[in-house]
């Protein structure tokens, strides 16, 4: 028994979700039927219609009322494509974003061998990233959230993926030739205005940072041993005072352009050699 046809469904959901405020209705649409029928979002498109199997209508409408409250697609789908790899995801850890693509390229820069530890791993995907294109480097990681720990430990498992992410707050002891972080850096006072999926749905121990954003930077900045080279993603307009945390110090910039990752070292406080 057919439940209406590909195109209608996608008209429907779609209508609902622009009422709901989602960004990209259409798409979301789409995408959500596409891998509830377990087709390609292509074949959706190229076969309107495409008959609606009556199990699957409900499993759809579950999906699309899961969107209307706002919940990020990448969670209703329980994953989300980072660089060469995807990742399952779910409400324990941020969802990866494109710009933190950055930090794989800083890392990917480094000579064969060299020991990379990732700050805040959440679903692993700096680290798991690092180590599927550059497997010649030693890469660790660690999160202060024992549940991040637990998805990025079991997307290494599924990638196959030589990673045991510890459960630990700030700097890990040990000596390393870099360490990225991508940890939480929203002001306290801009969550208000995060939009509902990030708001209302992702853990706000990944995204708050201290009144100015800048909290765990700092602190991981002060608990590092003096010449360590650090990488932070930032917001834009936090560069310059990420710069003036470190040595040496010098922003990347990301797709977009904007400034987007400050690479430098832990300063050598004075009379001491590192
Ligand atoms: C913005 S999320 C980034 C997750 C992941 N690196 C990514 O880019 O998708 C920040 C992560 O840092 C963790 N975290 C927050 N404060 C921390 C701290 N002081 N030390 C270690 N991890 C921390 C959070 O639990 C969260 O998983």
């Amino acid at each position: 028994m057919s439940a209406g046809n590909a195109r209608d469904a996608v008209a429907a959901a779609s209508a609902a979700l622009e009422a709901a405020g989602c960004e990209s209705p259409r798409l979301d649409a789409e995408v959500l039927l596409a891998d509830a029928l377990g087709l390609d979002r292509s074949v959706l498109i190229s076969d309107p219609r495409l008959e609606i199997p009556a199990p699957l209508a409900r499993l759809i409408g579950e999906r699309v009322r899961r969107r209307i409250a706002r919940e990020p697609v990448a969670y209703i789908l329980g994953r989300k494509g980072f660089r060469y790899i995807e990742l399952a995801v779910d409400r324990r850890v941020l969802i990866p974003r494109p710009e933190t693509e950055l930090l794989v390229e800083v890392a990917r820069e480094l000579p064969g061998g060299a020991r990379v530890h990732d700050v805040g791993t959440g679903s692993g995907a700096v680290a798991l990233a690092l180590l599927d294109e550059r497997p010649d480097l030693a890469v660790s990681a660690s999160d202060a959230s024992s549940e991040a720990v637990a998805v990025a430990r079991a997307n290494a498992r599924r990638l196959g993926l030589d990673l045991e992410p510890a459960v630990l707050r700030g700097m890990p002891a040990g000596v390393f030739d870099l360490v990225v972080a991508n940890l939480p850096y929203v002001a306290d006072e801009e969550l208000a205005s995060l939009a509902p999926e990030i708001r209302c749905h992702e853990p706000h121990e990944a995204l708050l940072g201290g009144p100015d954003g800048l909290d765990a930077i700092r602190e991981l900045v002060a608990g590092s041993p003096p010449g360590t080279l650090l990488a932070f993603e930032h917001a834009p307009q936090q560069a310059a005072a990420v710069r003036a945390l470190l040595e040496e110090a010098e922003t990347r910039r990301d797709m977009a352009g904007q400034e987007r990752v400050t690479v430098g070292r832990r300063p050598v406080p004075l009379g001491r050699t590192p």
